[in-house]
């Protein structure tokens, strides 16, 4: 396993003009075609075991199977084995996995970036223009010609730990459920979905054990992506939840498959514009996620207020954007990647030279803020 990095960036304060502004509104100039994208393709991947420990291999893909039908989703609640980061790895096994693929196949098929970082952050940055509230910190240093960008994991676990000390609100809906239970929900989703050997050769008695298995989310298989939005090219790396074929050898897309957990909406005659923009404006973090690694199935488990599994949805991640522009038009696919292609051009600017920078969004503020916070590369 990699050694995790603890040390977080010793923060020297700048004065206030040495602060970069990047305007995420107006929208109007993100508008139009969107900036050429190359389609992501596989250039690593690794898996974490059941005690999340890295492993440079397979081992955590897992196949799809539908679901059935009805679970009561809360069932297991008691024994939920849940992974939450609690030191700061940064790019730790991402990198890793870059390094083991150069040390096996030799320098020349290094695979380079502009940017290397996890998909959660790019997913961060291209949905913001469609959502007020918004929010992110981020660190970024520039080395060899590539900026790495890693969560500002600091500020992450105080939030967190600030939440879970919130006491829960006095006059409670009997509907609301705990954020724990909500959490619970994902997983036992993936947990009711998915199986670790492919569904055809895979005895009944089995799929239903796995369905029935103790929820965690320890384990996980990982892909590492080379993509490119515009000029700028980016390795990503991001969990990819499971297959829906075996996995192609060669250079076709990988049948990867997102699943999602969301609220039922009500029967159509009952379904008002609030109900379908709350769920489009859901769309956008879907999609987003599975567009920057190529994942081209998203499916949606639709669930009721308190957690029975009702029905399935399959959505083609490239068909969602049109789908929402007929519908509430809530947001627009082309604004999120103009707009990523032009902050990252932005930020390849203002990351020069060496030291930690900051990127930060606040919540409405509607401007990125970057500044240098510190020498050296803080432990990336
Ligand atoms: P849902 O997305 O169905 O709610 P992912 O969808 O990215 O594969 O993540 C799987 C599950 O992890 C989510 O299922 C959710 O339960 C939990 N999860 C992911 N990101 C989260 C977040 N920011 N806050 C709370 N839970 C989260
Ligand atoms: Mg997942
Ligand atoms: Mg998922």
């Amino acid at each position: 396993a990699p050694q995790p990095s603890t040390s977080t960036p010793a923060i020297i304060e700048s004065p206030p003009e040495m602060t970069h502004s990047f305007s995420v509104q107006p929208l109007n100039r993100f508008r139009g075609a969107s900036a050429s994208i190359k389609r992501p393709r596989e250039v690593a991947h690794f898996s974490y075991d059941d005690n999340h420990e890295y492993k440079d291999d397979e081992s955590g893909i897992n196949y799809y199977i539908p679901p059935p039908m009805g679970v009561d989703m809360k069932e297991g609640f008691e024994t939920f084995k849940h992974y939450e980061e609690k030191e700061d790895l940064h790019l730790d096994s991402l990198l890793q996995a870059l390094i083991t693929k150069e040390r096996k196949e030799g320098k020349e098929k290094r695979v380079q970036g502009d940017f290397v970082t996890w998909r959660g952050m790019m997913t961060k940055i291209m949905t913001a223009p469609f959502d007020n509230f918004a929010e992110f910190s981020m660190f970024a240093t520039l080395h060899d010609g590539t900026i790495y960008i890693e969560e500002d994991f600091p500020s992450r676990a105080a939030e967190r730990a600030a939440e879970s000390s919130r006491p829960p609100p006095r006059h409670q809906h009997p509907d609301q459920q705990s954020r724990e239970m909500m959490t619970y929900w994902g997983y036992k989703f993936e947990t009711l979905s998915l199986i670790p050997t492919p569904p055809a050769t895979t005895p009944r008695e089995e799929i239903e054990r796995h369905q029935r298995s103790v929820v965690s989310n320890y384990a996980q298989h990982c892909s590492i992506v080379n993509t490119s939005f515009g000029p700028h090219s980016l390795i990503l790396g991001g969990e990819v939840d499971g297959l829906l074929a075996p996995k192609p050898t060669t250079d076709i897309p990988i049948p990867w498959v997102e699943l999602k957990t969301s609220e039922e909406l009500p029967p159509p005659h009952l379904q008002n514009h609030r109900d379908i923009t709350k769920f489009e404006r859901k769309l956008l973090k879907f999609w987003a996620q599975s567009f920057l690694l190529g994942v081209p199935t998203i499916i949606v488990g639709f669930r009721s207020k308190s957690g029975v599994l009702r029905s399935l949805q399959t959505f083609g991640t490239q068909d969602i954007p049109g789908m929402v522009r007929r519908g509430t038009g809530v947001w627009d696919g082309n604004v999120c990647i103009n707009f990523a292609t032009e902050f990252l051009g932005w930020l390849k600017d203002v990351v020069q030279g060496e030291g930690v920078w900051s990127i930060r969004l606040r919540k409405k503020s509607g401007v990125v803020e970057v500044r240098r916070v510190g020498e050296g590369t803080g432990a990336f």
